[in-house]
């Protein structure tokens, strides 16, 4: 939970009409939202929790019939995920559930990106990793893992990440052809005034603007195929939060049992051919052999 309150979000909505710049929308800053009491949304079995909030005006109603959440699961054990994304986790870490549920978009064709930035100590630096498998089986059609780690510049040891798949969903029980296209944008160095009362200045203290650092990344929900949202009015974009190092995705049996087909084959075939050989070699010696 005291994670969550270490990043700073804000949500973009854009068109991008054909050949023309991108529109942007005033942005819904979610520091000035209103926030439902999570008591209501805590499942102490399932482990769960719901943010979900609205901003505190509405001139243009869009939040009428809908609301942005973080969906926050705590694990207890190592393992993986049910629902898609199906992301890989151990006890060390949470997912970060974003939805944007039923709130009506401002244009035609409208998209969403969603502004994360995080808050360092000094000496601490952030990268941003992405990491292509072949391997989809966990994901259908998608193939690529963001991680952005957090790294102590003395002796390179990983503090925490954040780790999410080029993935969101258009639906409340993700299927593969909900998949909404999801584009990370560069880490950029923020040189933000956090606001007085910001949360994040209680838990650093003062020096949070001066000594520590703030990175920010935009990520965009939505490609060539941004009508998605409009006819779902549903998104669902799942990160995994953690301390210590990022898990990371082994092959599964199915495409260890291929790869082996595909390139272990001549290999067998040639111990096979071997073991025939020398079979055939012994056996020629030992018919020999009474004869001597
Ligand atoms: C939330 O739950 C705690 C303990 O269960 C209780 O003391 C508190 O009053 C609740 N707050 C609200 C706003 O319901
Ligand atoms: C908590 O989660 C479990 C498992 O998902 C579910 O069976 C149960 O109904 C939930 N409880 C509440 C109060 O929502
Ligand atoms: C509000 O949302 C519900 C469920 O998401 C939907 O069935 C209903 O039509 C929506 N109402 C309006 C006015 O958009
Ligand atoms: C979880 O964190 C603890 C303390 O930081 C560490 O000792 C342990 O190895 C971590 N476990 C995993 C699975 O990363
Ligand atoms: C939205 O765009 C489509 C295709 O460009 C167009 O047919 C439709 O009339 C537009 N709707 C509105 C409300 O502008
Ligand atoms: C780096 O090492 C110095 C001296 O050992 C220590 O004071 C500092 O806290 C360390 N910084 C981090 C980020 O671990
Ligand atoms: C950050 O902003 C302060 C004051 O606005 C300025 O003095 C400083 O040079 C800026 N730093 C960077 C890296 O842009
Ligand atoms: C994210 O996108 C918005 C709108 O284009 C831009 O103002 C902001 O600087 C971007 N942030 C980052 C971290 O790239």
């Amino acid at each position: 939970m005291l994670m969550l309150n270490l990043s700073l979000w804000a949500v973009f909505e854009y068109s991008e009409a054909k050949g023309l710049e991108e529109l942007f929308y005033p942005t819904y800053d979610l520091s000035g939202f209103s926030w439902d009491s999570v008591n209501r949304t805590l499942n102490h079995t399932a482990l769960t929790a719901e943010f979900s909030g609205v901003p505190a005006t509405d001139p243009g109603g869009s939040f009428s019939n809908g609301s942005v959440g973080f969906r926050v699961t705590a694990y207890e054990a190592g393992g993986r995920d049910r629902p898609l994304p199906s992301l890989l986790h151990t006890a060390n870490s949470s997912k970060v559930e974003f939805v944007l549920a039923g709130v009506a978009p401002r244009g035609n064709g409208s998209r969403f990106a969603l502004e994360v930035a995080t808050v360092e100590e000094p000496g601490v630096v952030q990268e941003l990793r992405s990491a292509r498998s072949i391997d989809d089986e966990y994901t259908p059609t998608i193939f690529e893992m963001l991680s952005l780690v957090a790294q102590s510049q003395n002796d390179s040891s990983t503090r925490s990440f954040l780790q999410w798949k080029a993935t969101a969903y258009g639906s409340r029980s993700p299927r593969r052809e909900d998949n909404i296209q999801c584009r990370s944008g560069g880490l950029q160095a923020a040189n933000w005034t956090l606001p007085a009362s910001s949360i994040v200045r209680a838990y650093f203290g003062e020096g949070v603007g001066s000594s520590y650092t703030v990175s920010a990344i935009n990520i965009s929900f939505g490609g060539e195929d941004g009508e998605v949202y409009q006819e779902k009015r549903y998104l669902s974009w799942s990160a995994l939060l953690g301390f210590g190092q990022p898990p990371r995705d082994t092959f599964s049996p199915l495409v260890i049992s291929i790869m082996a087909v595909a390139l272990g084959t001549p290999m067998a075939m040639l111990l096979v051919g071997g073991c025939v050989l020398l079979f055939a070699q012994r056996k020629r010696y030992s018919e020999y052999e009474p004869i001597n």
